[in-house]
């Protein structure tokens, strides 16, 4: 596993999306070859977005032969409710880039036959030849897309029942109010995101710093689901200083010397754009 420790927040955000941008432009998508990408939403993500849109204006990346399939929405909310995680997306990433409408997947958290939706997402994942490279955030207590502590390690797509700190962590977008959050949501398994040929994780801030400590320093459990990633044949966590602060001394020298000696081929394609 990598461990990148940037600065800040802008700083991890930057990096992730110039390293996601370098994904891209490798990997020169084709309409028969698309580049698979697995998205989450939350604030974490936001900064990677902005950046993704100034790199696609720009012309240097394009997404038209992108096909994305976000983690998780919640049961009950339409693509129209401006907490519903389509709302999300589209407002805050695919309507100001040039990827193709029916290249987008987001779980429909409104239909009748929830079983069958997520079923039938995991059926549309692998006829897209399966997912290149999965982004995500974490929560605080350590769950990915929605699978909270106590999630089996190796599930796919299901409907799971929020606990009650998400709910209370979420609430902050329905108005402080936790009565106003769903209950339940629609998520990708934590075997769907370890399928995925490479899974980026992005962890920033002093909430996260248990969490962090646990991916990196604590045994694999389900009681953190992000140590998940201790399995996985490429994984990396980009994080920033503040959130470190659980990590020993020993452990943040260790990976701040590795990654001092890596220059990604990237950097040299996007870093001063
Ligand atoms: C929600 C989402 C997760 C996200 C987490 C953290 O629970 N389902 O995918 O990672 O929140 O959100 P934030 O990035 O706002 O801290």
């Amino acid at each position: 596993m990598r461990l990148i420790i940037k600065n800040n927040y802008k700083e991890c955000a930057k990096w992730t999306a110039d390293y996601i941008a370098g994904k891209i432009h490798s990997a020169a998508p084709t309409p028969e070859k698309p580049f698979v990408i697995g998205l989450p939403t939350g604030s974490t993500p936001l900064g990677v977005y902005e950046r993704l849109i100034e790199l696609n204006r720009k012309g240097l990346i394009s997404f038209q032969n992108v096909i994305t399939f976000n983690m998780d929405e919640y049961v009950g909310l339409d693509e129209n409710h401006p907490q519903s995680y389509h709302y999300f997306m589209w407002q805050n990433f695919f309507s100001k880039i040039d990827i193709k409408k029916e290249n987008v997947h987001i779980l429909d958290g409104t239909t009748e036959d929830l079983q069958k939706e997520c079923e039938n997402y995991e059926k549309m994942i692998k006829e897209a030849g399966g997912i290149d490279l999965f982004l995500g955030g974490c929560g605080n207590d350590g769950h990915i897309a929605f699978n909270e502590p106590g999630s089996s390690l190796t599930s796919y797509t299901r409907m799971k029942t929020l606990t009650e700190d998400t709910i209370k962590a979420n609430a902050r977008f329905f108005d402080g109010d936790c009565t106003k959050v769903p209950k339940t949501a629609l998520t990708v398994g934590i075997g769907t995101i370890t399928d995925a040929k490479e899974v980026l994780i992005m962890m920033t801030g002093l909430a996260k710093a248990d969490a962090l400590q646990h991916a990196v320093e604590e045994s694999v459990s389900q009681m953190w689901p992000v140590t998940i990633l201790q399995m996985h044949k490429s994984a990396l966590i980009i994080t920033d200083d503040e959130c470190t602060d659980k990590l020993r001394v020993g452990t943040v020298k260790y990976f701040k010397g590795i990654e001092s000696k890596i220059t990604d081929s990237f950097e040299s394609i996007f870093s001063n754009k």
